[in-house]
């Protein structure tokens, strides 16, 4: 069954907005298999956002989660990947949908409550990365 990397981001968690997203992935049918709050070190965050690290975004971002408090998660499903990131919307909270997370609750574009791992290989990576470190 395929397996995708979940992070409830810093604002997630400082909105205490972990149950309302849990309960969404639980209610859909899938099932967190594992889920640690953890305070990651700029080294991990930088890893794992390391194909944007030319991007103009790249610090800010960086900055934003280092060190602070995340939900990290593995979540099992039939098509969890593609599936996950359909319920958490679009990145930019303009052209998010209402229904998806960040339709509902996202109003800013670093700060976007939730990442979803976007690909099988990312998937993989990123669930080594977080659970292996
Ligand atoms: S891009 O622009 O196509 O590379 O964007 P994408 O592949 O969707 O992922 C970009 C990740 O960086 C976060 N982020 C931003 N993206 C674009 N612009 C700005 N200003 C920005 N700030 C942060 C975005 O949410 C993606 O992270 P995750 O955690 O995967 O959502």
């Amino acid at each position: 069954m395929e397996k995708t990397f979940i992070m409830i981001k810093p604002d997630g968690i400082e909105r205490r907005l972990m149950g309302e997203i849990i309960g969404r992935i639980e209610k859909k049918g899938f099932r967190i298999t594992k889920a640690e709050l953890k305070n990651p070190t700029r080294e991990l965050v930088e890893d794992h956002y390391v194909e944007h690290k030319e991007k103009p975004f790249f610090e800010e971002l960086v900055e934003y989660i280092s060190g602070k408090t995340v939900m990290a998660m593995e979540v099992e499903g039939d098509n969890v990947i593609e599936v996950m990131r359909f319920m958490i919307g679009h990145r930019d909270p303009k052209l998010a949908i209402p229904g998806t997370i960040r339709g509902d609750f996202a109003n800013k574009l670093t700060e976007n409550i939730i990442h979803g791992s976007d690909s099988p290989t990312s998937a993989e990576r990123e669930l080594k990365l977080w659970f292996n470190h």
